[in-house]
């Protein structure tokens, strides 16, 4: 910190500089203002300078307020950057610059003397003065905005020296006319606020000098650059920006940056409340300089908010990681291909990625999954962040079943970067637990509701009170309601009778769902579905068939071999891609199902995919039992896509069919399922572990195809 140049004032009233060394600063105040005519420069204060002419000056007025406040305070010794820096040595200009932030912050207290703000006399004293407060210029200038967030104590002083109040008193009046959010006011420390956030409050300040707009946030970002007037605005940001991210991201940033790929991530809701959340995340999982890995585990019930809030923490803090990769820990296959994915996202960005471009993406993924370990092991690869979502079937020690999954061996060795998983088991333990809880205020639960059902109004609207207090903060809850009353002129009050209605009827049909939360979102999708039935019989059956399915990645190629001699609707269903279209749309509409993130489909075959909740319901509830001619028909439609070796691609399709044969195996090699004619269709499943590597699988597919032709 460069050194700081003080005034005293002596006990005959005369004010000199004092010298201090960085080691050696007594209690100050310091001063903030916008300047005015006529300041009293340091030349003006200087030893030999002429006093009379000085204090003849207009900006004395302040000098002398400054030093008589600071003495009402108990202190002797203040700063005033008009003088206390000889602005004609660039060298002490540019570290003062530098150094400015941190002399704020230590400051014993701030004075904020407000040129344009009287405190006259009068009835409306205090509402006149307020107005002149929200439009003082004081919160239109650059620099002004490092002197309201640095110093702990800030007073605001009229005109006329009149104490108008503290920033902690005014807080609600300066939020209101910043933007800057309360906690930052308080002195929440400033790497919890995004970078983004924090140029937002800069917004709307400008500064004479047009450089200085990016050189006065030098504090806010906690960096030090060289000024370089004349340079222009544009290049001073461009600078400014370089700074912040070798700040966050490593001195070699850009070696190892990756643009976010939305494609890969689920689709982001309107997101409400959650901050004390976002703010424990935010300090677990990102503090300047740290070199070890920082991993937060999300854990909570279907349908809480987990993957939302990862959503939302990516969003406002993207910039202080180097690359965000997303991948789906619901089982290993799935995990594998997101590894794919991560590598194709690596490759665009670094085409020369040396562990990457040698690896065959469409070979053993085993070989991506290491490739991509290795380059996140990079030692100064450090600032990426993995989301590993779903990770609701961790593998214990004593248990290995296939559809478990030890997320461990797909997480990279080195201890660097950041992870966040999120969950429903509580017994992850790979990082700080976080339990994401049911929505407690009333305030956002209508928020989602006024949100999904673009109404408005729902916080005057008693029945809307009373639907949100019924769905007890269940977000998926919520939305599903939100998103029926969409498309429907019911009001809230009706919904909540329907909703009633239906409950009744599904604790007699399904008196063994315990679960009071399982109960509420159960509802919310019967009263959809019984709609849907109205209004697509088609869709309703979808809804059905897909319980026989994985919950991911269904489309039309997979369903046009579907065929049944008595059902209309598969006929309906089946007859082109249009109907399809239509009838997955209506789900979609209804927020039961949801165009999945491509993982490198060839266009043309977009896979739709639902919430795992909904998908428990389609299989708990739809289906109260396992329906046989449905599992055929499903086995069927898999068994007739699997493409043999030679055919175009053939290894993309089979990855996206094997998690829907994986939803039959269990029941087909535990001899519980009817295969008699679907011999051909067991074999055509073998065929598809075996080219995928699964040899178990395969293996007990083909000897049930022999034994049901054995026994034919
Ligand atoms: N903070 C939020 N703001 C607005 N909507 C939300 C919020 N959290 C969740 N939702 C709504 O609830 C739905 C379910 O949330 P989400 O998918 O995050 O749950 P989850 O806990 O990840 O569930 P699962 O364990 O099944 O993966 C979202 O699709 C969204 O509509
Ligand atoms: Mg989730």
């Amino acid at each position: 910190m460069a050194f700081l140049r003080l005034l005293e004032r002596k006990p005959d009233g005369a004010i000199v500089f004092c010298e201090t060394t960085s080691s050696d600063v007594p209690a100050y105040a310091i001063l903030s203002h916008t300047w005015g005519k006529e300041e009293v420069l340091f030349q003006d204060m200087e030893a030999n300078a002429d006093m009379s002419k000085t204090v003849s000056k207009a900006g004395w007025r302040k000098i002398k307020f400054c030093a008589r406040q600071a003495a009402a305070d108990g202190l002797r010794y203040f700063w005033i950057d008009t003088c206390c820096i000889d602005k004609k040595n660039a060298v002490e200009l540019s570290a003062a610059i530098n150094s400015m932030f941190r002399w704020y912050q230590n400051a014993t207290r701030c004075y904020v003397y407000l040129s344009d703000v009287l405190k006259a006399d009068g009835v409306d004293r205090e509402i006149a003065w307020k107005d002149a407060f929200r439009t003082s210029r004081w919160f239109t200038r650059g620099w002004t905005l490092q002197e309201l967030i640095a110093p702990r104590v800030v007073d605001f002083f009229s005109s006329e020296g009149e104490r108008l109040g503290s920033k902690l008193l005014l807080e609600t009046e300066i939020h209101e006319i910043t933007g800057i959010a309360k906690s930052a006011l308080r002195g929440g420390a400033l790497s919890s606020f995004s970078i983004r956030e924090r140029r937002s409050w800069a917004e709307r300040r400008s500064t004479t000098v047009e450089e200085d707009e990016a050189y006065c946030l030098l504090g806010i970002f906690n960096i030090s650059m060289a000024l370089i007037y004349g340079e222009r605005k544009e290049q001073a940001f461009r600078r400014l920006e370089e700074e912040i991210h070798k700040l966050n991201k490593g001195v070699d940033f850009e070696q190892y940056t990756v643009g976010l790929s939305l494609a890969s991530f689920p689709e982001a809701a309107q997101f409400v409340a959650r901050e004390k959340e976002l703010s424990k995340m935010r300090e677990l999982l990102y503090s300047y300089g740290r070199s070890s890995r920082s991993s937060v585990v999300l854990h909570g019930l279907g349908g809480i908010g987990k993957t939302q809030l990862a959503i939302e923490y990516i969003r406002r803090h993207k910039e202080k990681h180097t690359a965000i990769f997303w991948l789906n820990a619901n089982d290993e296959d799935s995990l594998r291909l997101s590894f794919r994915d991560i590598a194709q996202q690596i490759l665009m960005h670094h085409p020369s990625a040396g562990v990457l471009c040698n690896v065959d993406l469409d070979g053993n993924l085993d070989g991506v999954v290491r490739a991509v370990k290795t380059w996140l092991n990079f030692r100064d690869n450090t600032r990426w962040l993995m989301i590993y979502d779903n990770y609701d079937n961790p593998r214990t020690a004593d248990y290995a079943d296939r559809s478990t999954v030890d997320v461990r061996q797909y997480l990279p060795e080195s201890d660097q970067g950041s992870v966040i998983i999120t969950t429903r088991s509580a017994n992850v333990t790979l990082g700080q637990r976080l339990h994401v809880q049911k929505l407690t205020g009333l305030k956002d639960g209508l928020r989602i509701l006024s949100n999904m059902s673009r109404r408005e109004g729902t916080n005057d609207n008693p029945g809307a009170k009373a639907l949100v207090v019924k769905l007890d903060g269940l977000p998926l809850a919520l939305s599903t309601a939100g998103a029926y009353l969409e498309h429907v002129t019911t009001s809230f009050a009706e919904y909540l009778r329907l909703y009633e209605a239906s409950w009744l009827k599904l604790q007699k049909t399904s008196p063994k769902l315990n679960s009071y939360e399982d109960r509420s979102l159960y509802t919310t999708w019967q009263v959809t579905f019984n709609r849907i039935q109205k209004e697509n019989p088609a869709s309703a059956q979808l809804l059905k068939l897909w319980a026989y399915f994985n919950k991911q990645d269904v489309w039309f190629g997979l369903l046009r071999h579907a065929q049944s001699a008595d059902d209309d609707w598969v006929k309906k269903l089946t007859e082109d891609e249009l109907s399809f279209n239509s009838a997955v749309r209506l789900l979609c509409e209804y927020g039961l199902a949801h165009p999945e993130p491509s993982l490198g489909q060839p266009s043309g075959s977009t896979g739709y995919g639902m919430h795992s909740c909904v998908h428990s319901w389609t299989i708990s509830v739809l289906n109260d039992r396992w329906d046989e001619s449905l599992a055929r028909l499903a086995v069927t439609c898999v068994a007739s896509e699997v493409p043999s070796t030679d055919a175009d691609r053939w290894w993309l399709l089979q990855q996206r069919l094997l998690q829907h044969a994986a939803r039959h195996e269990h029941s087909i090699t535990n001899v519980t399922a009817d295969i008699v004619g679907l011999e051909w269709a067991l074999h055509n499943l073998g065929d598809l572990f075996k080219d995928q590597g699964k040899l178990a699988e395969a293996e007990a597919m083909y000897s049930r195809a022999l034994q049901g032709r054995e026994e034919a």
